[in-house]
């Protein structure tokens, strides 16, 4: 098949990757716990390039091969059904496929990434494509808008006007996580980004949007008093650290949510101190969670229906990708300034 393979990342995944068309297929006979499915389309996240640059161990520890494929979300067509996955309960929505169906979600660390043209997901990482949503679209729902959903759902009370902040609210997970709060849970949002994107933050729903290049995030927020219920934070530690300042503004029954931050030392550190430096000696006093998102194929079902109704849509950054130019996908991942989601054409 033909696969965008790495066997060492280096410094930049995507300099690392090869075009291969005679890639080794995902294995064959197919478990009976798993689908094959063909990719049409693939969706890249920071973590794709992130953990391979860690270094060969990390990577071979993710995938357990020396060769592997980048990518965890897609969108595509089922090819063949493993004989234990119909009629199972996994889930609360019946799990049924045949070959043909069109499908999205998200495939576990394994050598077969969402960047070659077959992969075999577990049916909690593989869901029906409602007709009216493109595969474009739904193959940015597996990591992107699933994080977003896993950060809020536990935290807001669906029509209370919950003040909610997005740190970062450009990105993958900014854009579903402002349009969730927004339009689908009645969530008063501010969040963050450069001012190239304050017009798409607002048409999202934001009600105010900071601009991180000239505002002081926290004294900005310390401003509105203790008013947020949550905040959402995609960018991770910095040196005005907005965790410690939430005690200004959070609620003091709200949470402040991590999922974004890097691998560096420092970066590393930021969220140590964050989770572990006590209230009492100068650090945080609201409730802290780094989240790391789960795969639920309920979380899925619930994303594709409000993309069907016409409450959240993808953000796509550009055109989507023909897959001969996948690498400009990572490259440009790499420089933290993607508006919304990257996506590939993988197969027709
Ligand atoms: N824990 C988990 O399970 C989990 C899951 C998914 C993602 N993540 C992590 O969450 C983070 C966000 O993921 P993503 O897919 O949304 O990333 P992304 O799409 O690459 O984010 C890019 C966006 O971040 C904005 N940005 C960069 N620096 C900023 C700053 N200082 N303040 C505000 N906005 C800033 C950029 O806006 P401008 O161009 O306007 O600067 C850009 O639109 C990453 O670190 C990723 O690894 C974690």
């Amino acid at each position: 098949m033909r696969a965008w393979v790495y066997s060492k990342a280096g410094k930049s995944l995507a300099s690392a990757l090869t075009l291969s068309k005679t890639a080794r297929r995902p294995p064959s006979p197919l478990p009976a716990d798993k689908l094959l499915v063909r990719v049409t389309h693939m969706s890249p996240n920071p973590a794709d390039h992130k953990v391979p640059e860690i270094g060969q161990l990390a990577s071979l520890a993710l995938t357990r091969s020396f060769t592997a494929s980048p990518g965890m979300d897609y969108a595509g067509v089922v090819e063949e059904v493993g004989a234990k996955i119909n009629n199972t309960t996994t889930s609360r929505n019946a799990v049924s496929y045949k070959p043909g169906d069109k499908v999205f979600g998200k495939v576990e660390s394994t050598p077969f990434g969402t960047l070659g043209e077959y992969i075999q997901p577990f049916p909690n990482g593989c869901v029906p494509l409602p007709p009216s949503v493109s595969p474009a679209s739904a193959s940015t729902l597996g990591t992107a808008a699933q994080t977003a959903y896993q950060t809020l759902i536990p935290y807001i009370t669906p029509g209370a006007g919950d003040e909610v902040f997005v740190n970062g609210g450009s990105g993958g997970v900014g854009t579903f996580a402002i349009q969730i709060a927004a339009k689908v849970l009645g969530c008063v949002v501010t969040t963050s980004c450069s001012s190239r994107n304050t017009s798409l933050c607002s048409s999202l729903g934001a009600a105010t949007v900071l601009d991180y290049a000239t505002t002081d995030i926290a004294s900005a927020l310390r401003a509105r008093g203790q008013v947020f219920k949550l905040v959402v934070d995609c960018v991770g530690g910095s040196p005005a650290d907005l965790y410690t300042a939430a005690n200004d503004y959070l609620l003091p029954s709200g949470t402040f949510v991590q999922i974004g931050g890097d691998f560096s030392p420092s970066a590393l550190c930021a969220t140590a101190s964050r989770a572990m430096w006590p209230g009492f000696l100068g650090g945080g006093k609201r409730a802290y969670k780094f989240l790391v998102m789960e795969t639920r194929r309920d979380d899925l079902v619930q994303l594709a229906q409000w993309m069907a109704e016409g409450k959240i849509e993808a953000v796509i950054d550009g055109d989507v990708y023909p897959f001969e130019e996948a690498p400009k996908v990572f490259e440009k991942l790499q420089t933290k300034r993607t508006r919304g989601n990257l996506v590939v054409k993988v197969s027709d």
